[in-house]
């Protein structure tokens, strides 16, 4: 029988995400759940906890044990949890903070002890690392433990269905991807805007900011995906396909050396007003929000300017990638692929305004998967549970993928550590993506003082 270990299984990602995932697969599939966490003292007090978490009564809560420990200790902790562990395949998942990922791991060290390391298999979430230094350090600690091939980098943007799809509509249309370069497209937006402040998740926001936290993973996933020259796509046999991912994460990788950084003049960074009361840190000037161009220095996309902005306590809740196209009428022709809350392709097209000779207005080609699938796509979660439990990792960025995210990335903070850019710290709920596109910044009317 295999058994899941859960670092974190009382926090935010845990409770939200995880849990509704595992209780779906707890209905199809065999597994007992061993999960770790401080906030409760028993296994009746967690079990009434997630009890009131799941919508309906689920098979889960039978197969779930608690185990209250601090990875301060985790000699300690390993004690608590190895009575429980089965003689099957054990999977490690990471939900906790990052810098608790050492502790972890020497926990999951003592764990491992005297077992088959083909029966051991580890997930982890982003962050991963602090900079890329810190990445190879803990990808060796990963490493000394896990097979290369049993360590699963988790980005829940890869889990999305139209993340997936854009991977599709560029391989499968060949006009969409002929338009997807510098001889039609005048520049491009990705964001990832979030109504939502930090939370209770300060500490671990004071430490990593937007940048760390958002661009260095989500953002560059959808950047290249847009970007990459798509191999020709694979027929339905998983070998083939593994191929072809493997091939696609090494081009995208490849990209990402040709990503040519913004000047600091170019870049906005910001803050949300009530951030620095809401992290106990009076004089922070961490970033809640980034905005800035990026350009490659390709054949393909050469002087396109690839905007990439992120907030927090924005106006809404919306991510999205948007393909404004050279054109003749004002707004410009677009593509848009939106990817939370709603999963969509938006193509805005001018067509003739009835009754008016040639006068024309945009109009909106539209496809949802709700509406043509009749049903919505499974939630990111169950796509990475469902891949980490069935060893299948293409969908999992790679490691060289993450190092020369983290390699651009520290290049980007060290030169505006340099070179400090313009920050605003912002009202909140009130930036619309529309807003900071038209005008490439947050208006100094949203800027206190
Ligand atoms: N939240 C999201 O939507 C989201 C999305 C994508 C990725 N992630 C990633 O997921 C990871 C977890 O994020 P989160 O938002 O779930 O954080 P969180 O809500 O702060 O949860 C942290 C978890 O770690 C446990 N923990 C903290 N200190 C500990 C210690 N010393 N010993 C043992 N356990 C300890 C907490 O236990 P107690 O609370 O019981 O003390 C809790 O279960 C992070 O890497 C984050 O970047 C989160």
């Amino acid at each position: 029988m295999r058994t899941l270990v859960f670092f974190g299984a009382t926090g935010n990602l845990f409770t939200r995400k995880i849990l509704p995932a595992l209780a779906t697969f707890s209905e199809e599939q065999e597994f007992t759940v061993v999960a770790l966490g401080r906030r409760f003292k028993d296994n009746a007090s967690y079990r009434a906890f997630v009890a009131q978490l799941l919508p309906r009564p689920s098979p889960l809560l039978e197969r779930l044990t608690y185990v209250q420990g601090d990875l301060e200790n985790p000699g300690e902790l390993a004690l608590k949890i190895s009575p429980l562990l089965g003689d099957g395949p054990l999977y490690f998942y990471l939900a906790t903070l990052p810098s608790l990922y050492r502790d972890a791991l020497h926990c999951i060290e003592a764990l491992a002890q005297g077992r088959n390391p083909k029966d051991l298999f580890v997930a982890l979430e982003k962050p991963f690392g602090r900079d890329e230094r810190d990445f190879l350090a803990l990808e060796e600690s990963l490493r000394n433990v896990f097979p290369e091939e049993h360590i699963f980098y988790v980005d829940h943007y890869l889990g999305k269905g139209t993340v997936q799809n854009l991977v599709v509509l560029k391989a499968e249309n060949f006009f969409i991807e002929r338009l997807l370069s510098r001889e039609f497209v005048q520049e491009v937006h990705i964001g990832v805007f979030e109504e939502e402040g930090v939370g209770e998740r300060g500490v671990f926001y004071e430490e990593t900011g937007a940048i760390k936290d958002i661009f260095q993973n989500h953002l560059l996933q959808l950047f290249t995906l847009l970007a990459v020259d798509i191999p020709p796509l694979c027929a339905e046999d998983q070998k083939e396909c593994a191929r072809f991912f493997f091939q696609l994460s090494r081009e995208r990788a490849r990209l990402l050396s040709q990503v040519r950084l913004p000047e600091s003049h170019e870049v906005q960074l910001g803050q949300y007003a009530g951030y620095r009361e809401e992290v106990r840190h009076p004089s922070s000037l961490r970033e809640t929000f980034f905005f800035f161009p990026l350009f490659l220095d390709t054949e393909r996309w050469r002087g396109v300017p690839f905007y990439v902005a992120s907030g927090k306590k924005t106006a809404q809740k919306r991510s999205f990638i948007e393909v404004l196209f050279h054109s003749v009428v004002t707004p410009p022709n677009r593509l848009i692929i939106e990817i939370q809350p709603e999963e969509r392709i938006d193509l805005v097209v001018s067509v003739r305004k009835p009754q008016r000779e040639l006068e024309s207005t945009p109009v909106t080609l539209n496809f949802t998967y709700s509406g043509a699938f009749q049903a919505s796509t499974p939630e990111a979660y169950e796509k990475i549970l469902h891949d980490f439990l069935h060893h299948d990792r293409t969908l999992f960025p790679d490691s060289s993928f993450i190092q020369e995210a983290w390699r651009l990335t520290d290049r980007l903070l060290e030169n505006l550590k340099t070179h400090p850019p313009a920050f605003c710290r912002y009202r909140e709920g009130m930036l619309t993506p529309e807003i900071l596109f038209r005008e490439k910044r947050i208006p100094d009317e949203m800027c206190l003082g």
